[in-house]
């Protein structure tokens, strides 16, 4: 946090390692969130947080934002927020859209948050897949050390997913109260892997900087592809997924998966998986690129035979 974003925060106040994002997540909402809460989710979002946010008994409400800029509309946000929130959860970079959330929106959402009193968790795992642009995180804005819950972790910095490695960093107060849970859900994350972490943090810039090139290389194999064939996808700016439409598939987005995996073998995941459950028929895909250059090549083709 010191070294990628400017901002100096305590290890030991303020720093909670867990049981990957997952459990980080699960522990921000668990500590804040009471039964009947409100918590505003910008759509498309990672499913996780609808199931995550019903187990500590929170009713989230939706902004959509709109492909292909996903961009936020401050009229929009104003009378959510006068409703009344608990908190709001957002993702940057993210899983589905690609999206970066700029300083500038960051700070309006923290201008709000701070006026109405509403906590803000930022899932930023994906920090270090970015495509050009800058990732903030929340913990930049001097309010937001009193009001928000940063969750990351290492799954994706070090594409070891299933070491279940993260952490929270927040204010002593709400780190206490995470802890707390943490202790009777988990205990602690496996040591071993922790030191293995600790070593990792010092592999330096050039691998970071490898990271995001693999994976450039990768998005801009397929990205051609899913425009060739017609889905209109949305160039992502971080983050390892590609967002397209599916209205050339099928009317529904079940139903354009289901037709894909069937006539080119390719599985992406449904819209609807990322949009509020209430939603009748949700339009879009998700495509991951976090794959081997020949599994996605060998996708290429088989995509291409749909043109
Ligand atoms: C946005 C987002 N947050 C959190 C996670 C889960 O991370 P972890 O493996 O650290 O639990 C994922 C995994 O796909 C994700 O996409």
């Amino acid at each position: 946090m010191q070294r990628e974003q400017g901002v100096v925060v305590d290890p030991d106040g303020e720093v909670t390692v867990c049981c990957g994002a997952t459990e980080g997540l699960n522990l921000a909402l668990m500590a804040l969130i009471d039964p009947g809460d409100r918590v505003l989710i910008f759509e498309p979002f990672y499913e996780n947080y609808i199931p995550n946010l019903a187990t500590a008994g929170g009713c989230p409400v939706f902004v959509t934002l709109e492909p292909p800029a996903w961009t936020l509309h401050p009229e929009v946000l104003l009378p959510i927020f006068e409703q009344g929130l608990k908190a709001v959860i957002i993702n940057t970079p993210a899983n589905p859209t690609g999206k970066v959330w700029t300083m500038a929106e960051l700070q309006l959402l923290a201008d709000l948050c701070d006026r109405f009193g509403v906590y803000i968790i930022t899932d930023e795992i994906y920090e270090y897949i970015l495509y050009g642009g800058t990732h903030h995180s929340i913990l930049k804005i001097p309010a937001m050390r009193e009001r928000a819950i940063v969750v990351n972790g290492f799954s994706k910095t070090f594409c070891v997913t299933g070491w279940r490695l993260g952490y929270t960093i927040a204010n002593p107060e709400l780190t206490a109260a995470m802890r707390r849970i943490h202790d009777f859900l988990t205990i602690c994350a496996p040591t071993p892997l922790q030191h293995a972490a600790v070593m990792a943090m010092d592999f330096g810039e050039a691998y970071f900087a490898r990271l995001a090139a693999d994976y450039q290389r990768k998005r801009d194999i397929l990205f051609p592809v899913l425009e060739r064939i017609g889905l209109s996808p949305v160039l992502p700016q971080g983050a390892y997924y590609i967002w397209t439409d599916s209205a050339v598939l099928a009317p529904e987005s079940n139903a354009a998966a289901f037709r894909l995996a069937q006539e080119a073998k390719v599985a992406a995941v449904p819209g609807n998986c990322f949009s509020d459950p209430g939603r009748a028929a949700v339009s879009g895909l998700r495509f991951c690129f976090a794959k081997k250059d020949t599994t996605l090549q060998a996708a290429a083709e088989n995509l291409l035979r749909l043109a």
